[in-house]
C-alpha cells in the first residue's frame, strides 16, 4: 500500500489566493480560489475546508461530496466526472490515492498524522496519484502563476498490461453559487469572438470545438460571474483551455447548486489509447478571478508578458501583401509596394499566399513548399534583397498543415491526407489536411520549410490554417488523428523556433481561427480576422484582447472601401482603430493618393513614438452606457500616461454622447487630457469648449465649413484634472461623425 499524501497549500499572488486541500491521500481539491486571504495557518485552512462542508440532503449519498480538481465518480459526485476512460469496461470509475507531492520540483516532507501546511507565492505543486485496482497513475499539476492566474493538467498514466482507452479528462475549478450569468464568444469567419451572455442554470453549459482547431466559434474564455457584471465591476471566475485542437469550455451547476467551470482537450473516439506504460497529458486549463472583465484580462496579460519569449513593445509596422495583391505576385509591382511601404516608415514586409508551387490561386499547389519558377524565376532572392535593402524585415507565408489534391506532394503521397478509411474528405476552400502525425511526412514539410529559411533572409513566418479538420483520420485505418496532429504542429513550430532563434511566428487560421494559449506558447502574434473594416474590428480587437494583449494582436489598416464588407472608411477612422494593436498595413500603396500616404506615414510615425505604451499598457475598456459610442485606452502601468479613443459606432438618440470617464487612472494624481491630432480630423468634428479649438466657421451661405483640428499640432492645452475626476465625471465629448474615433492623451503632471 502507496504512502498517503498530506499537506495544505496556500499559494496566493496579485490578489488571489488559491488554498489546495491535498489531505488523507485525496486528490487536491481547491478549497479557496478568489480574494487574497493572506497568510493562513493550519487550523484557518481546516476551518475553511469544514466550513466548506455542505449539510447533505434528502436522497443523495450519506458522506458529503468531496470535489477534487479532477472530480472523481465513486465520491458520489453525479456532475461531469474528471476522468472518464476503461479498459474494455473496466476501471471506469477510478478510486486515486495520491502518493507524493512536488513543490518546484521538490518533494513535500509529509507526516500522515497531521497536515502539513505550507503559504507559498507564485509556485507549482504536482501531485502523484495511483489506483492500483484500476492500474491508473495520475499526475495533478496546479500553478499560481504571473499574474495572479492559475493553471491546471494532468497526465494520465496506464500502469496495466492491457489497453486503455481514454474518453475524456476535463479539470473542475468550483466557483461559488453567487457567479450564475455566464459570458463566453461566439463566431465565425470574418467575425470572431462576439460576446454571449446566459444565465447559469442547472444542468452543463458545454461548449464543444470539433472543427480539429481552435476555430472562429470557440468559446475563447468562458466567464461566470455575478449577474450584470461589466468590465470594471462585479466577481468573475474565468477558465480558458490552452489548445489548438478539439477542446471543450463548460461551466456545470449541480442540482444541489454546486457549481464548477472546467474543460479539456476534447477526444474522438478511440483517438487516445494508452498501451502499458503510456501517458496522455490534458493541456493546461487555466483560471483567471477577478472584479471586471478588464481585470480578468489584465491577469492573462500579466501572465504572458511575464514570458522570457514574449515580444517586445517595439512591434515592428508591419506591411502584409495579401488585400493588396492576392495571388497575382509580380516582382516589379511587389517592389514599387515595398518602396512605398519603406517611404512612410513600414519596418516589416510580409509576402503572403502565391509564391510556391502551381499556387495561382487556391485551388493548387498547397504541399509544395518550394518557389515557384514561373513567378520567380530568381527565386525570392530580387524581392527579398529589395526588401532588406530598403531596411525592412522579410516575411513569408506557410501554411504547412495543408495539402491540395492538385499538387506534387499530393500525387507522390496520397496516404499523406487525413482521411478516415475508403473515402477523402469533404474539400475546404479546396483543400485537405497533409497528416503530420506521420513521421515520414512531418519531416518532409519541417524540411522543406527549413530548405527555405536556410536559403532566404526571413524573420517572420505567417503561419496559415485555413480549413476544418473533418474526417481527420490516419491512413490507411483512418483511427482519428486530431490529438496527434495537435501534437505534431506544436512539435513543429517548436521545432523552428529552437533552430532559428529570433524568428517571429504568426498565427493566422482563415483570419481569427487559431486564437488560444496553447499556440501563443509558441507563437508572437495572431491575426484577428480576415476582416480588417474598422468598425468590426473595434468590437473584434476589443473582445480579443479580453485573452490577447494588444501587442500580440495583428491589427491592420486596409484600403478605404473594405473587401470583407463593402464598407467605406476614412483613413482617421482604420488608423485610429489599427494602433491599438500590432500596427500593419494591408492594402496596395502603389494606388494610394499622396494625401493618403502622407496621412499614413503621420499615424505610423504616432504608433512608433507611443508604442511602448500601446504595446505595453493595461487594456481599459470603459463601460459607457450608449452603445454608439465605444470608450477604451491603454494606462501606463505606472498610471503615469494613458491613451484612449473614443469611437463613434452609430447614431444615439440622444444628439450628444455627454461626458466621458477615462477609468484607470491614479485618481489622486493630477492630468494634462487633451485631443491627439494625427492626419486629417474626423468628419463633422464638433469640439467642446474645453479643447480651446475653433474647428468651423460659418460659410456666407450659413453652411459650416471645416478649417482642420483648429489646434497646434501637440493637441493644446486641453484641462487639467485629476484621476479621480476623469474616472468618476469625466469630461465632455466631442462630436463627430459615425464611423470616425478620436484619440486622447492623458499625461501626468508630476
Ligand atoms: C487566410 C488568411 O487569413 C489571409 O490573411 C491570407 O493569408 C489567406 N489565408 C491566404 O490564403
Amino acid at each position: 500500500m502507496a504512502a498517503r499524501a498530506n499537506c495544505l497549500i496556500a499559494l496566493r499572488s496579485e490578489g488571489v489566493s488559491l488554498v489546495l486541500d491535498i489531505s488523507q491521500g485525496q486528490l487536491p481539491a481547491i478549497v479557496h480560489w478568489g480574494a487574497d486571504l493572506g497568510t493562513l495557518e493550519l487550523a484557518d485552512v481546516e476551518t475553511l475546508i469544514l466550513s466548506n462542508i455542505d449539510p447533505g440532503g434528502p436522497n443523495v449519498v450519506d458522506e458529503p461530496v468531496r470535489l477534487a480538481v479532477l472530480p472523481e465518480h465513486w465520491t458520489g459526485w453525479v456532475g461531469r466526472p474528471g476522468l472518464s476512460g476503461s479498459r474494455a469496461g473496466r476501471a471506469w470509475s477510478p478510486k486515486f490515492t495520491t502518493t507524493e507531492v512536488r513543490v518546484d520540483g521538490k518533494p513535500m516532507i509529509m507526516s500522515e498524522a497531521k497536515p502539513t501546511m505550507i503559504n507559498l507565492g507564485l509556485a507549482s505543486v504536482e501531485v502523484d496519484a495511483i489506483d492500483e485496482v484500476a492500474e491508473l497513475q495520475l499526475q495533478i499539476t496546479i500553478e499560481l502563476t504571473a499574474g495572479g492566474l492559475i493553471r491546471a493538467r494532468a497526465d494520465v498514466i496506464n500502469i496495466g498490461q492491457d489497453p486503455y482507452t481514454l474518453n475524456d479528462c476535463v479539470i473542475a475549478l468550483p466557483i461559488p453559487q453567487s457567479a450564475c450569468q455566464i459570458l463566453d464568444f461566439a463566431g465565425h469567419w470574418g467575425k470572431e469572438r462576439v460576446p454571449q451572455r446566459r444565465p447559469l442554470t442547472v444542468g452543463v453549459h458545454l461548449r464543444e470545438g470539433r472543427k480539429g482547431r481552435t476555430g472562429a466559434d470557440a468559446a475563447t474564455l468562458l466567464h461566470v460571474g455575478v449577474p450584470g457584471f461589466s468590465f470594471s465591476e462585479g466577481e468573475i471566475w474565468a477558465v480558458h483551455t490552452a489548445w489548438s485542437g478539439n477542446h471543450t469550455h463548460y461551466a456545470e451547476r449541480l442540482f444541489t447548486g454546486t457549481q464548477v467551470i472546467g474543460g479539456g482537450e476534447l477526444l474522438l473516439p478511440g483517438e487516445v489509447i494508452l498501451q502499458h506504460n503510456q501517458a496522455y497529458t490534458t493541456p493546461w486549463i487555466y483560471g483567471s478571478h477577478a472584479h471586471g472583465l478588464d481585470a480578468v484580462a489584465r491577469r492573462f496579460h500579466r501572465f504572458l508578458r511575464a514570458r522570457e519569449s514574449h515580444p517586445s513593445t517595439t512591434r515592428p509596422v508591419t506591411l502584409n501583401v495579401w488585400e493588396a495583391v492576392y495571388f497575382n505576385q509580380d516582382l516589379d509591382h511587389l517592389a514599387e509596394l515595398a518602396e512605398r511601404a519603406a517611404t512612410i516608415g513600414v519596418e516589416r514586409y510580409v509576402l503572403d499566399d502565391g509564391w510556391f508551387g502551381a499556387r495561382r490561386h487556391d485551388r493548387a499547389g498547397l504541399g509544395d513548399w518550394t518557389v515557384s519558377t514561373e513567378v520567380w524565376p530568381h527565386g525570392l532572392h530580387p524581392l527579398v534583397d529589395k526588401v532588406t535593402g530598403l531596411g525592412m524585415e522579410f516575411g513569408l507565408w506557410f501554411e504547412p498543415e495543408m495539402i491540395n489534391l492538385d499538387s506534387t506532394a499530393a500525387r507522390q503521397h496520397p496516404d499523406w491526407i487525413m482521411a478516415t478509411g475508403d473515402r477523402l474528405p469533404v474539400e475546404s476552400r479546396h483543400q485537405q489536411v497533409i497528416n503530420l502525425g506521420i513521421p515520414e511526412c512531418y519531416a518532409y514539410v519541417r524540411d522543406a520549410i527549413f530548405d527555405i529559411l536556410a536559403e532566404y533572409k526571413i524573420s517572420y513566418i505567417k503561419w496559415d490554417h485555413n480549413r476544418d479538420l473533418i474526417d481527420a483520420g490516419t491512413a490507411p485505418a483512418g483511427r482519428p488523428g486530431v490529438h496527434e496532429q495537435t501534437l505534431a504542429f506544436y512539435r513543429l513550430v517548436d521545432e523552428i523556433k529552437a533552430a532559428h532563434p529570433g524568428l517571429e511566428i504568426e498565427s493566422c487560421s482563415s483570419g481569427g481561427a487559431r486564437v488560444d494559449l496553447g499556440v501563443l506558447e509558441r507563437t508572437d502574434r495572431i491575426w484577428v480576422s480576415d476582416c480588417i473594416d474598422p468598425l468590426e474590428r473595434q468590437y473584434m480587437n476589443r473582445w480579443t484582447s479580453q485573452l490577447v494583449p494588444p501587442e500580440l494582436l495583428g491589427s491592420h489598416i486596409a484600403s478605404t472601401r473594405s473587401h470583407t464588407t463593402g464598407r467605406v472608411h476614412d483613413l482617421s477612422f482604420r488608423a485610429a482603430t489599427a494602433v491599438f494593436g500590432h500596427l500593419g498595413i494591408e492594402w496596395d500603396l502603389t494606388a494610394a493618393t499622396a494625401q493618403e500616404l502622407a496621412d499614413l506615414r503621420e499615424w505610423i510615425s504616432f504608433y512608433k513614438s507611443n508604442r511602448r505604451l500601446l504595446m505595453g499598457g493595461d487594456v481599459v475598456r470603459v463601460d459607457f452606457p450608449d452603445p454608439a459610442v465605444l470608450v477604451h485606452g491603454i494606462v501606463a502601468t505606472d498610471r503615469s500616461e494613458a491613451i484612449y479613443a473614443v469611437a463613434s459606432v452609430g447614431i444615439s438618440e440622444v444628439m450628444l454622447p455627454g461626458r466621458l470617464r477615462f477609468p484607470g487612472l491614479d485618481p489622486d494624481r493630477r492630468y494634462r487630457i487633451r485631443p491627439i491630432l494625427v492626419g486629417r480630423p474626423p468628419s463633422g468634428l464638433n469640439p467642446p469648449s474645453w479643447w480651446g479649438a475653433i474647428t468651423t466657421e460659418f460659410e456666407p451661405s450659413g453652411e459650416r465649413r471645416a478649417l482642420g483640428w483648429g489646434l497646434p499640432a501637440d493637441g493644446g492645452d486641453g484641462i487639467v484634472v485629476s484621476g479621480a475626476v476623469l474616472a468618476s465625471t469625466g469630461v465632455m465629448a466631442a462630436n463627430m461623425h459615425p464611423d470616425h474615433a478620436l484619440l486622447y492623451r492623458v499625461a501626468a503632471l508630476d
